[in-house]
């Protein structure tokens, strides 16, 4: 049973959360306790946005939109979320409704709501809307009947008829919520969260949630505690210096993009092509190193660009480079009872070129099939400095340092020829269902020949589009 207090406010409405299990999602919440069926399920793991609603940002007055069927009903509580009841209905119809129905935006339906969520989300930001924010804004959402063409000229012909969601409920600063049998504890702070470590011996920590949240159950039922991190006001903040920038560790990689756009614009790609708008908006910088995929986004640029990653415990903090993090397959140093609380990334040396590439089966709401992540300093067409990470060639996201050190004080040319002659040397990569050894040694060889492009051509960046 609930505890009758714990509410979340759907469409500008207080709900009370009644009898629900522990486990269950904010979509399942809204299709099966309140007949809210407006909201779609297609995959039900963050692939399609059939889901998506949009929900506030932990109280800082603005929203984002995210997939429904990610997020865990005990990470929403006192929370404010949009649905598409909310947005509009037959009599009242959003104008973005209007224009979908005018551009013939819609076939069988199915995938509508999360598009016209998504479309809001865009419309209600500060972005322009062009076409590639507008591309970006629904590059989580997918139709597979009417084609993309029309959404777009349907999200574009409201462009300058801009809405103002009403989505600022006064939030519940919620600290402890019992679902079922389990409790998600809610610390605001470092001290709090500390507290909970002292106290308690066995528990799930709980960031997004975006991979964690695949999971059912998320928890066994030993461990009756789940430990939300998201409301720690310190892993939430960006502290900008001179020489680094210091992330907290819950913040999402949505705002990761937005804080480094201009100073870091070589990240951008990467980042854009984290998941989708949805999972950006949910998963969070210390939640993806912490899952420690052998891919991880991420992971490789910050190896490149010598991060440190500062870790929270039960016996207090400390400091760790990201190369002495990873230590297997999905395995991390870390302790049981320990968080990254912040990652600090150096801004690199002038002289130096960043490059950060993904190779996926798909450009946008793909997992890498292989990353490379290169910083480089020539001179007079000679390598003078050079740091080479790969994922999806490993167990873990890899320094290439031995290749590196090889490559150095070679002409450009001669190195990345060096490079490509000898990869298997230093990369054994295994076959899976996303690529063979084959393909992904064939892959690296392929960015190889991009940078080579990038760098006799000046150029500080190239797109998988562009190459
Ligand atoms: Fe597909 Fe949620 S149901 S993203
Ligand atoms: Fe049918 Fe988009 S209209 S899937």
């Amino acid at each position: 049973m609930a505890d009758l207090k714990n509410t979340i406010f759907v469409n500008s409405k207080k709900v009370e959360v009644n009898n629900v299990h522990h486990d269950i999602t904010l979509l399942d919440w809204l299709r099966n306790h309140h007949r809210m069926t407006g909201t779609k399920e297609g995959c039900a793991e963050g692939d399609c946005g059939a889901c998506s609603v949009i929900i506030d940002e932990n109280g800082s007055g603005s929203s984002r939109p995210i997939n429904s069927c990610l997020i865990r009903l005990g990470q929403v509580m006192g929370r404010s979320v949009t649905t598409i009841e909310g947005v509009g209905c037959v009599k009242n119809p959003h104008p973005l409704q209007i224009a979908f129905t005018n551009e013939h935006a819609s076939q069988c339906g199915y995938c509508t709501p999360g598009f016209i969520m998504s479309g809001i989300s865009l419309l209600n930001s500060n972005k322009k809307i062009t076409d590639e924010t507008i591309n970006d804004a629904i590059s989580g959402n997918l139709c597979r009947c009417t084609g993309y063409s029309p959404i777009i000229k349907a999200i574009k012909s409201v462009a300058k008829n801009r809405i103002t969601q009403n989505n600022s409920q006064s939030i519940n600063k919620i600290k402890k919520i019992t679902l079922g049998n389990v409790t998600y504890l809610k610390p605001s702070n470092l001290k709090e969260l500390k507290k909970h470590l002292d106290e308690i011996k066995s528990f799930q920590f709980l960031a997004g949630g975006t991979d964690l949240n695949l999971q059912r159950p998320i928890i066994n039922q030993k461990e009756d505690k789940i430990i939300c991190l998201d409301s720690i006001t310190e892993l939430n903040t960006i502290k900008h210096f001179k020489e680094k920038i210091v992330l907290g560790g819950g913040v999402t990689i949505e705002s990761f993009l937005e804080a480094v756009r201009l100073k870091m614009p070589e990240l951008v790609e990467i980042l854009q092509r984290f998941g989708s708008p949805q999972i950006r908006n949910q998963g969070t910088v210390g939640g993806n190193l912490c899952t420690s995929s052998p891919i991880g986004d991420i992971a490789p640029i910050l190896l490149v660009l010598n991060s440190d990653l500062n870790v929270f415990g039960r016996n207090g903090s400390k400091k760790i480079n990201i190369k002495n993090f990873f230590k297997g397959y999905r395995k991390n140093v870390l302790q049981k009872d320990e968080i990254i609380s912040s990652v600090e990334i150096p801004f690199a040396n002038k002289k130096n070129k960043i490059f950060s590439w993904k190779l996926s089966k798909r450009y946008d709401q793909d997992i890498s099939t292989v990353s490379l992540a290169i910083n480089i300093q020539t001179h007079k067409n000679i390598i003078k400095e050079l740091h080479l990470a790969a994922g999806g060639v490993a167990a873990i996201p890899k320094m290439l340092d031995n290749l590196s050190k090889q490559m150095l004080e070679k002409k450009i040319d001669d190195a990345i020829q060096f490079a490509i002659d000898n990869l298997e040397q230093y990369i054994q990569p295994i076959s899976d269902l996303r690529g063979s050894s084959h393909y992904r040694l064939e892959a690296i060889k392929g960015l190889f020949r991009r940078l080579q492009t990038c760098l006799i051509q000046n150029k500080n960046s190239l797109s998988i589009m562009d190459f």
